[in-house]
């Protein structure tokens, strides 16, 4: 076939990442996480996590390459995240896609991380554009239209914080280990969603933007009652505080989704079609919400493999195929940029 084959270099946050993608086939996803690196710090350090990408990415690519069982001669193009992202991440991935590039004289292109992530749906199930897309992960939070591979309508998103650090957060509140999101989600499994009353911050207001900061206070205060009352926690509690801020996040959600969907189907799209993206796009209460949704207003709904979901290399290679098949190429001397909205 005449599909192109791209190696997608991703190192924009705390995974280091290569692949190969050859038209709609990834041939290689290889992600070296490093979460242990970051553990005692509660949080990301960017020194940190530059110097281990720099490290680690030759070893990534030769991985993938070697599990695609090609070499770089056999490939069309390299395709890496430039942004938005930490700094000294992105430029270590782009160092590294440039060194390759040079070294073989093969097109590069400098992909933006969040288009990745928008468009892995056409990646994993080749849905027609107009889709609508929500990505919902520990740094991101919003609904985009995706009319091409570099048009996007944004309807809304967090105007705070995003979900995935609110579950981070409620999880070390809790004495829960990270990542936050599948340890509360698994000690909601057995809590009682209405226990504590939580906020659904504009939930009532018009429009698709969010906010979970307000949430993050609220369940601190719960637990600190609670420990007042008692002197800690019991197993009970805890299980009760994770299902009641699990129900708040899934409420706004889902409510906005169902807002974002309304002014989705407003085009009138041949196909509708919804899809998520992001590590929080994982949870099965929050996922079954939108399931429901989409199916009540015959939106086809549309969640790519978790590995492809949360950051990978894949995705970066896919949608640099795209610019790529479009006749868009960088030379040498683009930039990163740390910040860079779609
Ligand atoms: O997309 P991702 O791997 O990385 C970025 O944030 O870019 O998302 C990670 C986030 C973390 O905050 C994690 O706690 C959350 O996704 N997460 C979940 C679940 N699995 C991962 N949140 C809720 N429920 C889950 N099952
Ligand atoms: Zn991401």
């Amino acid at each position: 076939t005449d599909a192109l084959t791209i190696l997608g270099i991703e190192s924009s946050c705390d995974d280091t990442a290569a692949a190969v993608v050859r038209g709609n086939s990834v041939l290689s996803n290889v992600v070296y996480g490093q979460t242990s690196l970051h553990a005692d710090f509660g949080g990301v350090v960017p020194e940190i996590a530059a110097r281990a990408h720099a490290e680690k990415l030759d070893h990534a690519v030769e991985e993938a390459l070697s599990i695609a069982q090609l070499k770089l001669a056999d490939l069309d193009g390299i395709a890496v995240t430039a942004g938005p992202g930490l700094i000294g991440g992105v430029l270590s991935g782009v160092m590294c896609a440039k060194g390759l590039a040079a070294a073989t004289g093969l097109p590069l292109v400098g992909v933006n991380h969040l288009a990745g992530h928008a468009l892995t749906p056409r990646l994993t199930d080749q849905i027609a554009y107009p889709y609508l897309m929500l990505l919902v992960s520990g740094g991101h939070c919003q609904f985009l239209i995706v009319k091409s591979h570099d048009e996007y309508e944004r309807l809304g998103g967090t105007i705070d914080d995003a979900p995935g650090e609110a579950f981070d957060k409620t999880a070390r509140l809790l004495g829960l280990p990270q990542p936050g999101g599948p340890s509360v989600e698994k000690a909601a499994a057995d809590g009682d969603p209405k226990r504590f009353p939580l906020p659904r911050p504009l939930f009532n207001q018009a429009g698709c933007d969010m906010s979970f900061s307000g949430l993050k206070t609220a369940i601190l205060r719960a637990r600190d009652a609670v420990v007042a009352e008692k002197n800690g926690l019991t197993v009970k509690d805890q299980s009760d505080l994770a299902a009641s801020f699990q129900a708040a996040v899934a409420d706004v959600l889902i409510e906005k989704t169902r807002r974002a969907v309304d002014s989705y189907l407003r085009l009138s799209p041949d196909a509708p079609s919804f899809a998520i993206a992001g590590g929080v796009a994982a949870n099965g209460a929050i996922r079954q919400g939108l399931m429901d949704l989409c199916q009540k207003a015959n939106v086809s709904f549309i969640a790519p493999p978790l590995r492809l979901c949360t950051d990978n290399a894949a995705m970066i290679a896919y949608a640099g195929l795209e610019k790529m098949a479009a006749g868009e190429q960088d030379d040498l001397s683009f930039s990163a940029r740390p910040r860079w909205p779609l």
